[in-house]
């Protein structure tokens, strides 16, 4: 039974050889029998697909059948609302048509062509960003994701101060190649290491769980701010090239920065000569209601990074977005990077699409309605119905519950960095969420709120009301 979801058909899905026929090609797509395919997926999964961030061994991925909006489904006829967005980069969510059609027209037009030559979606997106980015940022640099987008905007910031130093928070990621997981703060690096020697972590704001003992988002603004002058002052001003903060801290715990931090931020770096660089992989694209999260704090950085939502990840694309003056110096000075992927015409396609749908459909006052109207009066409440609530706190649709033991001493729920055992209350909760046909995303002791952005209002609710009575099995872990 078709579905309307935010102006385009949920298909019922389909199961056991149900012959279906493709929206855009009008081609019938048999598919095999769902218990046979089932079976097939899971064989050569697990016989040859070695999987990220896993011992191979340890690990039953489920076998995904289809998607269509905010809902997946696998081969038992099970359907999942997506309040993951898959890794947070599904903006647009899944087969959306306009972005379907995009990439297929591309193909038929030009697959391919090389970073080195001019192609006209490559061109016509990165116009677009620059359009949206902030007065002084005309260039683009395109990378296939977030990893070498910040591995490119670190590098860009080295050659421009003729310094080597970065410096990031302790609660982040920035991804995967040697100096993006240098830059990480959180244990994905520990096995890594050692990796890029020129990196130092400090601590950012966290109100609920301040590093500086402060008692209100002003004191922590002045204390954060503070820290990090230190840190600058004492790894050696001169010896930094840049300063890395994801804007809105995302799978370390959506951390909204506190009123005037980054504004601090911008001062420091203006102060000390350094580039500050966005880290905006996983909040830009509309997922907090802005093109760029910064937007909604006020100063601009110098370099900005930016992947996944750009196009939804239906091809794998990412940058760096440059300000005049860095893009200046290498007006005649090569620079010295480059990636055969750079500016896919396919990728480019979908992102195209992206700013088309983005601009005919609301969605970035869609987000930020339904963030402020639905997602955050709901949690509200399940912070006043739920002991295991400690803090609720994001922007658009982007938030985190933080869950916790006791709200008087704020006792994580589970352990920093759990895993087995230790992790087994937040394993019960996203074990109930998926019993009731909602992917939650959840990590250490959180449980994030992040569906597609053009998830309708109705599912929204159901998946938050679903979160909600999951919510109890974290009450009953921690009493
Ligand atoms: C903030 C942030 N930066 C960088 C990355 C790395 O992006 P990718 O996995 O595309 O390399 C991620 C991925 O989750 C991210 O969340």
């Amino acid at each position: 039974m078709p579905v309307e979801l935010s102006g385009h058909a949920v298909r019922a899905h389909f199961l056991e050889g149900d012959p279906m026929t493709d929206t855009l090609t009008s081609t019938p797509v048999v598919r095999l029998p769902g218990a046979a395919a089932e079976a097939r997926v899971r064989a050569d999964d697990r016989g040859h697909v070695f999987h990220s961030w896993s011992a191979q061994a340890l690990i039953d991925p489920l076998p995904i059948a289809g998607g269509e909006g905010a809902a997946f489904w696998d081969y038992e006829g099970n359907s999942y609302l997506d309040f993951s967005s898959q890794l947070v980069n599904l903006n647009l969510g899944h087969q959306h048509p306009d972005l379907v059609e995009a990439i297929q027209r591309q193909a038929g037009r030009l697959a391919t062509i090389q970073p080195s030559m001019a192609n006209d979606v490559r061109g016509e997106l990165a116009r677009r960003i620059a359009d949206v980015s902030p007065e002084g940022f005309e260039k683009v640099f395109f990378t296939n994701g977030g990893a070498d987008a910040n591995e490119n905007a670190v590098r860009m910031a080295r050659l421009v101060t003729r310094r080597r130093k970065v410096l990031s928070a302790y609660r982040s990621y920035h991804g995967n190649t040697t100096t993006a997981i240098s830059l990480t703060g959180d244990p994905r690096r520990w096995p890594n290491e050692p990796g890029d020697g020129s990196v130092a972590h400090f601590f950012g704001p966290y109100a609920y769980r301040s590093a500086f003992h402060s008692s209100s988002p002003e004191e922590e603004t002045q204390r954060a701010l503070e820290h990090l002058e230190q840190t600058i002052v004492l790894e050696g001003a001169s010896t930094i090239a840049a300063i890395i903060l994801e804007t809105i801290v995302g799978t370390n715990g959506v951390l909204v920065p506190p009123p005037g931090y980054l504004a601090g931020v911008r001062m420091l770096c203006d102060k000390y000569g350094i580039v500050w660089i966005a880290d905006e992989v996983m909040v830009g694209f509309g997922r907090v209601g802005e093109w760029f999260a910064f937007q909604a704090f006020g100063p601009a950085p110098d370099l900005i990074t930016f992947a996944k939502g750009v196009n939804s990840g239906y091809v794998p694309l990412g940058g760096v977005v440059i300000s005049d003056r860095i893009a200046a110096h290498f007006d005649t000075v090569s620079f010295p990077g480059g990636l055969t992927y750079s500016g896919h015409p396919l990728a480019c396609a979908a992102g195209v699409a992206t700013f088309e749908v983005f601009e005919r459909d609301g969605i970035l006052e869609r987000v930020r309605d339904l963030g402020a109207r639905v997602v955050e009066p709901a949690l509200r409440r399940m912070a006043e119905r739920h002991p295991s609530v400690g803090d609720v706190r994001g922007l658009g649709l982007f938030w985190a519950i933080e869950l916790v033991r006791d709200r008087e001493t704020r006792e994580p729920l589970v352990p920093f960095n759990a895993s087995g055992t230790d992790a087994a209350p937040v394993a019960a909760l996203a074990a109930a969420c998926k019993r009731e046909g909602v992917w939650p995303f959840t990590h250490f002791n959180r449980v994030h709120v992040a569906p597609p952005l053009v998830i309708a209002e109705d599912d929204l609710v159901r998946g938050l009301d679903v979160i909600d009575r999951a919510l109890d099995v974290a009450d009953a872990a921690a009493a």
